[in-house]
């Protein structure tokens, strides 16, 4: 049999066929516009997600038997707000999970409602990011479009809906909308009345690994398959790439190097950061995780290379890196606010160090160091929760680079697994809907016979002592710019 797994990402969906014993027989990928109509604002229209996922799908199976897709499922972008009317109408493209016009609203739920009680609710405090404070602006600022509110939806739930019109959403990606009780993998009715919506606003919620319901006739008729083939809930694209390398059962770490980039942490049981810096959502193998997000990862080293160098050559950019461990160059990579650990909009990107000598290749090296450097500043929470790791995973585009996966290693001082394909969520998506459709028992089943570790990069301990160095550095410049960041505003 085929499964489909459904990346519906930032820049791009990414669809992948893979068969029952996990062979990859087919990738595609197709992009859609991203809006940054504001400084900070970051929204998608969800009409264009599903027209190039439908395209995508289509380009996927074109030279497979169509009787062999028993099942479709998903890793979505999370957070979005995406919002339908009565007649299940988009009624303002989604708000993504990268914007940051919420200030206000993360204000008033972290300040007036107060920490204590967002946690106890859902686990989590409010990030600009997150669902609900998304609801509250689009009340305060759109209030025409807010009492047309029938339905509210993430990226993914919204292909779902279409592929099956069932509306439904699943506990990882719930987690992230600050509306879900995480411990008891329920909506919260305090949270509900906090943001002023109803619980009938919201879609159904599903283990990920569980079917949603199958294609309606005339997108079944549309693609060349069976009306049969079963839709699966999914997960946030963190808890399906998880999925994907293997991140499932207790203290197992993946690294997504995407457009954003995680620092994502099984656990066999819930637990909470009790500094609110990571987040704590369920995982879409029935059980929890930990989660740092930073917002700009891969999208550092896009933005440094199509925009500001102008080339479309990144490996050879990166052969010109000699000196690492070594750069006096520091980049800090908040080119929209920064998530996980400092909970800042108003964050900004900031190159310091250069000198006459400073080279191209050194400022290159110092955007892929500044990632490296951020994401350990969510190991380092991680670490002072009493968490050990000793290794990870590692997915995302960022991933194909071999220095970039060599600087990771050395800066977190973690061997770092490199699977087969670093297809992270769409692999996860995929894995999820064999679940669903019997082909393994569980997540973890599928996840120790389908996924393969090809390679590991093991950190150099003389270049990983340079880097403790650098990295003592790296964190005094984000709070000496901070006062900075909030006047420049
Ligand atoms: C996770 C997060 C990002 C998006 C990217 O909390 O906001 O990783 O899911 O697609």
């Amino acid at each position: 049999m085929l499964y489909i797994g459904i990346d519906l990402g930032t820049s791009a969906v990414k669809l992948l066929l893979m068969d029952q014993d996990g062979k990859i027989v087919n990738v595609v990928s197709r992009e859609y516009p991203l809006y940054f109509p504001h400084p900070g604002w970051s929204e998608q229209k969800p009409e264009d997600w599903y027209a190039q996922t439908i395209e995508g799908i289509k380009e996927l199976i074109k030279d497979v038997d169509k009787a062999q897709v028993a099942g479709i499922s998903f890793g979505g972008q999370m957070h979005g707000l995406v919002i339908l009317d009565q007649d299940d109408h988009v009624i303002r493209p989604a708000i993504l999970w990268n914007d940051g016009r919420t200030t206000e609203e993360t204000d008033y739920l972290n300040n007036v409602i107060g920490k204590e009680k967002l946690s106890e609710y859902t686990a989590n405090i409010a990030f600009a990011g997150f669902t609900a404070p998304k609801i509250l602006w689009v009340k305060k600022n759109e209030p025409e479009n807010f009492a047309r509110i029938a339905k509210i939806m993430l990226p993914k739930d919204y292909i779902a809906y279409k592929l099956t019109g069932v509306h439904c959403t699943d506990v990882s990606d719930a987690s992230g909308m600050l509306l879900f009780d995480v411990k008891n993998r329920r909506w919260s009715q305090e949270m509900c009345e906090i943001c002023g919506i109803r619980m009938d606003q919201l879609a159904a919620c599903y283990e990920s690994y569980e079917t949603v319901g199958t294609l309606l006739p005339e997108i079944a008729k549309e693609l060349g398959l069976s009306a049969a083939v079963k839709v699966a809930a999914g997960a946030g694209d963190n808890a399906a790439a998880a999925v994907g390398t293997g991140t499932v059962g207790d203290n197992m770490c993946n690294i997504s190097l995407g457009t954003s980039g995680t620092i994502f942490i099984s656990s066999g049981k819930f637990g909470v950061d009790k500094f609110n810096a990571l987040h704590s959502f369920a995982h879409a193998d029935g059980s929890y995780h930990l989660m740092g997000c930073m917002l700009s990862a891969a999208s550092c080293n896009k933005w440094w290379m199509d925009d500001i160098i102008g080339t479309k050559d990144y490996s050879a950019e990166q052969q010109a890196i000699q000196k690492l461990g070594e750069n006096h160059v520091y980049y800090l990579p908040y080119l929209m606010g920064e998530r996980s650990p400092h909970n800042d909009p108003n964050a900004r990107a900031v190159f310091i160090g250069m000198t006459m000598d400073t080279t191209r290749a050194d400022m290159t090296q110092a955007v892929l160091e500044g990632v490296a450097f951020a994401l350990r500043d969510s190991l380092e929470v991680a670490k002072s929760l009493g968490i050990k790791l000793e290794r990870t995973k590692i997915c995302g585009g960022g991933a194909k680079s071999p220095l970039w996966k060599k600087i990771v290693a050395n800066v977190l001082n973690l061997k770092v697994d490199v699977i087969e394909s670093e297809e992270g969520p769409a692999m996860g998506g995929a894995m999820l809907a064999a679940v669903a459709c019997g082909e393994f028992k569980s997540v973890e089943e599928a996840a120790e016979k389908v996924v393969r570790i090809v390679d590991t990069v093991e950190p150099d301990q003389k270049l990983a002592a340079k880097y403790e160095e650098r990295y003592a550095q790296f964190k005094e410049i984000y709070p000496a710019c901070k006062p900075l960041f909030q006047v420049m505003k």
